[in-house]
């Protein structure tokens, strides 16, 4: 059975000036967020932008917060509201809007440019080392990351702090260095990088990141806790410590 919704849709530029535009819609059941997206541009407003491409959560492109929260868009049940709510459709706060409901999400291309790729020893010839099963397993959970960057947008040490965009690379990426330090064949100091280069200690592991993850990624328990105790074990090592001191003098 279908049903008219309102809603409430975010209209502006890069200019920050905009407005939330009302808008009455015809839902029909099954429906997601994004199909009536896409009717209010087939019929109400043509030049309303917006970015999708699978419609299957797994493309990433489709991310927005509706009402309020962090969600892709095709992903969101128009069934999760009561029929007589306003839903509002907004584009990721962390991000400078392009147009609508379309950010400029380079911050996190630049984050990923920054973090160097895996670094295996460079005399290692082919088939000289086994990995043991669990290194294999421990980083697919990381792996299935679609890159929608709502974790980025979530974090409130990027959301509410404009000034540490160049410090903090965010959890999506220190998940990514977390995943190279895991690798049993890495050779980078990934520990030190993480904490003085990527702003490690930014992270006061709220787990607001996890919260939002489409994949279901435990990014704070599996990802960020570790990447931090392997931080603080380095650092009270005992021969880390005395290796310091001799190479000092
Ligand atoms: Fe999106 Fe999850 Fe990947 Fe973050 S970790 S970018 S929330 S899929
Ligand atoms: Fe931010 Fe996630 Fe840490 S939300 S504070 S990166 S646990
Ligand atoms: Fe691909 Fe939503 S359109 S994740």
């Amino acid at each position: 059975m279908g049903y008219r919704a309102k809603f409430e849709v975010w209209r502006g530029d890069h200019t920050g000036e905009g407005e939330l535009q009302p808008f009455d819609v015809e839902v029909m059941e099954g429906e997601v967020v994004l199909d009536i997206v896409h009717r209010l541009q087939a019929t109400q407003a043509g030049d309303l932008a917006v970015r999708w491409n699978c419609k299957a959560g797994k493309c990433g492109s489709c991310s927005a917060e509706i009402n309020g929260r962090p969600r892709l868009m095709c992903m969101t049940r128009m069934s999760t509201f009561d029929a007589d709510e306003t839903v509002t459709i907004t584009p990721l706060r962390t991000f400078p809007v392009i147009r609508d409901l379309v950010t400029d999400v380079d911050f996190n291309y630049v984050k990923a440019r920054e973090i160097p790729s895996f670094a295996p020893p460079e005399d290692l010839a082919p088939g000289e080392y086994r990995m043991d099963q669990l290194d294999v397993e421990r980083p697919q959970e990381f792996r299935k990351c679609i890159e929608c960057f709502l974790c980025q947008n979530t974090c409130h040490a990027v959301r509410d702090h404009e000034e540490n965009k160049t410090e903090f690379a965010g959890p999506r990426y220190l998940m990514r260095i977390a995943e190279l330090d895991m690798h049993p064949l890495d050779v980078r100091n990934r520990k030190e990088e993480a904490q003085e280069d990527h702003g490690l200690g930014y992270c006061n592991i709220t787990k607001c990141c996890t919260e939002v993850c489409p994949e279901h990624i435990k990014i704070t328990d599996n990802a960020l806790i570790p990447m931090k105790e392997r931080v603080v074990d380095r650092k009270y090592d005992p021969l880390v410590w005395l290796g310091k001191k001799i190479f000092k003098r």
